[in-house]
């Protein structure tokens, strides 16, 4: 069985994080999403791997995941010149493929558990598709299942207005190879896009066996900083191991599930797990509270924060109103005052989101 763990598109939603790279990059618990996908792969046995990158942030995502070595894979990349789709990626990834059976993992998504009984089921109904599907609140912003009274799926739509059903679309599929035909039979949708879902349809009205797995973990499809922090919190929670790498002065503390890098040294602050700082930061008079993520080369000085991300190179300090629920871009830099601040001065890029609150 082969993968294709597509890493193109657009990336619009997580701006301005994304106006500088791809999303599927974005770290969580620092760790890039789509690390986590090929991780999971790997761990049920598939190593041989195609990821699809786009012509703007291919490069970034070939750099930084590399050929596979650090994972136990090979990795094969492939170009796909526009967001044409999902379907549209497999297409293009067909040379690839070949006539193998293989598992598309879309590369913003975050699946907990295994994929081994996935694996299982479908060789074991010898399927031409097997798809993931989960209850959502917002079944709109989704592909949605309509699914009979024996559990067969019926039908599926793409973000339909009125939704059949709570029963979202997961960014995790099984086909056969008879998935090629079934896309070479559909035509754009009204957003312009090759839908994998309109394929999976077509397999279902050419009476192909399709099946539904219904996923009992958590899933996140990391389109908006909500669900970003969500992610964060939910890997520190069941993944993060304590490890202490940097040097911690004794004037700080360290409560609880805390990992801190090589090189980073804390002075004078309490760190309160689950936290995850890394490599050469320098933390000082700070409390990092409960599911943070501190990226690589962080400076926080005078600073209070809890259930919050700071990705690589970020300079904080002097922020004693504790800041939550936020999102700090890569190298970004927020300074207070130590005498009251008389003024606000901004220099804030595109799409940024600020709330003082
Ligand atoms: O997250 C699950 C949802 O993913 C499903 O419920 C939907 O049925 C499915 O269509 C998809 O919807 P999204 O609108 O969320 O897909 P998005 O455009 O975000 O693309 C998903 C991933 O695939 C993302 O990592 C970007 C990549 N991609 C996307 C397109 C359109 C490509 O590599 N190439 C593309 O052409």
């Amino acid at each position: 069985m082969k993968a294709i763990v597509l890493s193109g598109g657009k990336g619009t939603r997580l701006r301005p994080l994304t106006h500088t790279g791809a999303k599927q990059l974005v770290p969580v618990a620092n760790k890039p999403i789509l690390w986590y996908g090929l991780e999971s792969l790997v761990a049920a046995g598939i190593t041989d791997i195609g990821i699809i990158i786009s012509p703007e942030t291919g490069d970034e995502v070939k750099t930084k995941t590399g050929n596979g070595d650090r994972f136990g894979a090979q990795i094969t990349y492939i170009l796909q010149d526009r967001p044409a789709g999902l379907a549209h990626a497999v297409k293009i990834a067909q040379p690839f493929l070949s006539d193998a059976p293989f598992v598309m993992y879309l590369g913003d998504n975050l699946v907990e558990g295994s994929l081994a009984p996935l694996i299982d089921q479908f060789k074991r109904n010898q399927l031409d598709s097997l798809i993931l599907l989960c209850a959502v609140p917002n079944p709109t912003a989704f592909g949605v299942a309509e699914v009979n009274s024996q559990g067969r799926v019926v039908r599926l739509v793409e973000k339909p207005q009125v939704p059949p059903s709570d029963l979202a679309l997961v960014g995790v599929y099984l086909f056969a190879p008879t998935i090629h035909e079934a896309i070479a039979q559909i035509q754009p949708s009204a957003r312009g896009e090759l839908e994998i879902t309109d394929a999976i349809q077509k397999l279902i009205d050419l009476e192909k066996k399709v099946e539904a797995f219904h996923l009992k973990g958590w899933w996140l499809d990391t389109g908006k900083k909500d669900d970003l922090l969500e992610a964060n919190r939910l890997i520190l929670d069941t993944q993060l191991k304590a490890e202490l790498c940097g040097e911690v002065d004794a004037r700080s503390q360290v409560i609880g599930r805390v990992k801190i890098g090589t090189g980073t040294k804390i002075i004078n602050s309490t760190i309160r797990g689950a936290v995850t700082i890394g490599n050469n930061c320098h933390i000082e008079n700070c409390f990092i509270g409960p599911y943070s993520s501190i990226a690589d080369d962080v400076t926080l000085i005078d600073t209070d924060l809890e259930h919050s991300m700071i990705l690589q190179g970020a300079h904080i300090v002097g922020i004693h109103q504790r800041i939550v629920d936020s999102v700090i871009g890569q190298r970004a830099q927020l300074r207070v005052a130590p005498q009251r601040p008389k003024a606000l001065r901004f220099m804030i890029g595109d799409d940024c989101q600020i709330d003082l609150v």
